[in-house]
């Protein structure tokens, strides 16, 4: 396939040889490593998915076409309700006929809580997801924490249950994944807490959810930080089964200025770090194969919104309001968003052994991968990175390794310094339930074709599905389509197969 239209030679680096052993299985993908997290938030639960007077939405009030969308993603799981937001929020004021309305501390604008449990149950259901909670661990107690397990879990024992059942929902609504606390580790966060704090009530608070429900998953917060996570798993790591990890990597949160595409690739560099950290504190407690990692909020980018995460607040709403229509520039999702979203899933693939969880923050507006405005939506790049990885990717990981080494590319970071990275990032996988392979294969390269060699599809069907936009800076909006899936028939593979990758591409190579 051409790149940008330039001269083939003049673009082409040296063919990398690919090699694959199918045989050599790294690691089963859990389904939950493409899920995503929504918060209240700006436009993501209100006027984003739960819009009532549109004339989209249906007879409960949510945007029949967000939910198509995430439908066709496969959405496994759906973290909710944030994110810093939960840790002044008090479930109880969202549940039943009498809503109170709340003024909402941490992002400082009124919660209606006309969206509660209740409502975000029937949003899991309609899009076929797990719901996954996070609970409030800065006001909250763990006596309130195991009530919404009552309330969610218990048949009809105690109040809660019954409080359900009135409600309107005999059966219970069986959440199984529980967060203890959002990120109760930074002075930011609504009732922060010290190391020793924290080991306390995660423990109390687990012993209380099990006790309501043995069969619930708790995780809580960490950080690759040893004092804090070691602190954390000596104290609780009997009582929890999954350790939560946050990252975003273009800090943006006070100045909108946006990493430019050679900048967000060398964030790619060493991209799954944390990983390696909190894997290592696990060993070390002889914990791997207890506790499980839960990446829940991730994204390349941080969302905007100036002055509140600060000692000074906003006080004028031009401050510390308005600011966040920023996220809503749909030209800032480019094909650096696409190609980072695809390494940082390459990466969680590679480390699908102790890595179960992921949820790319948010799903919806602010930083997500759909936009949504009254008539319709915008599928950004990066929800054409998820399309490739939950539709066209297998579920079993097997061992690639290239010949020789992979090409390198001088990069400058956000602050100038040069750093050099891989120019290539491959995942090889196949599926349990039938024949083939899936490889992602990422050129990062933000001019330059690639060309690979592959010897595993003599005889085979290959065809290859990239994502790709006219520059490194293309973007999708309401009124124009740049980026999309594109996709090539190769027929019948030979014994020594090569296959170009475009530049600030990606690409699944499917040989069957
Ligand atoms: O910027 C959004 C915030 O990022 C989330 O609410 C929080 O969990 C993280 O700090």
């Amino acid at each position: 396939m051409k790149g940008n239209g330039t001269d083939k030679k003049e673009n082409m680096l040296m063919s990398i040889g690919i090699q694959i052993n199918e045989k050599r299985v790294i690691g089963v993908r859990d389904e939950m490593l493409y899920g995503h997290f929504i918060e209240h938030f700006h436009r993501q639960i209100y006027d984003g998915i739960y819009d009532p007077k549109n004339a989209l939405s249906d007879e409960d009030g949510f945007r029949t076409d967000i939910i198509e969308a995430m439908k066709k993603i496969k959405v496994p799981v759906l973290r909710w309700p944030g994110g810093c937001f939960v840790s002044s929020y008090h479930w109880k004021d969202a549940v039943g006929p009498e809503r109170k309305p709340l003024f909402d501390k941490a992002w400082r604008v009124e919660e209606p809580n006309t969206f509660g449990t209740d409502e975000y149950i029937k949003m899991c259901r309609k899009i076929g997801c797990e719901p996954y909670i996070c609970t409030n661990a800065g006001t909250g107690t763990a006596e309130e924490m195991s009530d919404w397990v009552e309330y969610c879990n218990l048949e009809k024992e105690g109040q809660y249950a019954k409080w359900r059942i009135a409600n309107g929902f005999e059966t219970p609504h069986k959440v199984k994944y529980w967060s203890i606390g959002n990120e109760n580790y930074g002075p930011w966060e609504i009732g922060a807490k010290v190391s020793d704090e924290w080991g306390r009530l995660v423990r109390e608070a687990a012993k209380m959810m099990k006790h309501v429900d043995p069969e619930t998953e708790l995780s809580a917060a960490a950080i690759p930080d040893v004092n804090w996570t070691f602190h954390l798993l000596q104290t609780c790591g009997a009582y929890i089964d999954w350790i939560s990890l946050h990252q975003y990597w273009d800090m943006v949160p006070e100045e909108n200025n946006l990493a430019d595409y050679e900048a967000c690739m060398a964030f790619t560099e060493r991209i799954d770090r944390q990983v390696d950290v909190v894997r290592g504190m696990l060993k070390a407690l002889d914990l791997e194969k207890k506790i499980k990692i839960a990446f829940d909020e991730w994204n390349l980018r941080s969302w905007h919104h100036p002055n509140v995460h600060t000692i000074k607040q906003g006080v004028d709403k031009a401050e510390y309001i308005a600011p966040r229509d920023k996220n809503d520039d749909n030209s800032a999702y480019t094909m650096a968003d696409a190609v980072f979203t695809a390494c940082f899933l390459n990466a969680m693939n590679r480390n699908c052994d102790i890595v179960k969880m992921a949820n790319f923050a948010p799903i919806l507006n602010t930083r997500g991968c759909i936009y949504s405005h009254k008539d319709g939506i915008v599928l950004r790049s990066t929800y054409h990175v998820f399309d490739l990885f939950a539709n066209y990717m297998g579920d079993t990981v097997v061992d690639l390794w290239v010949d020789g080494e992979l090409p390198k590319w001088q990069v400058k970071n956000k602050w100038g310094a040069v750093t050099e990275i891989e120019t290539l990032d491959m995942l090889a996988t196949k599926w349990s339930t039938r024949p083939g392979l899936a490889i992602s294969a990422v050129n990062k390269h933000r001019t330059e074709a690639q060309t690979i060699v592959l010897d595993c599809c003599a005889g085979k069907k290959v065809t290859v599905y990239m994502l790709q936009g006219k520059d490194e800076n293309a973007y999708n909006d309401v009124d124009r389509t740049e980026v999309n899936i594109i996709t090539k028939e190769l027929g019948i593979g030979t014994e020594r197969m090569e296959i170009e990758l475009e530049p600030h591409a990606v690409h699944v190579i499917k040989i069957v």
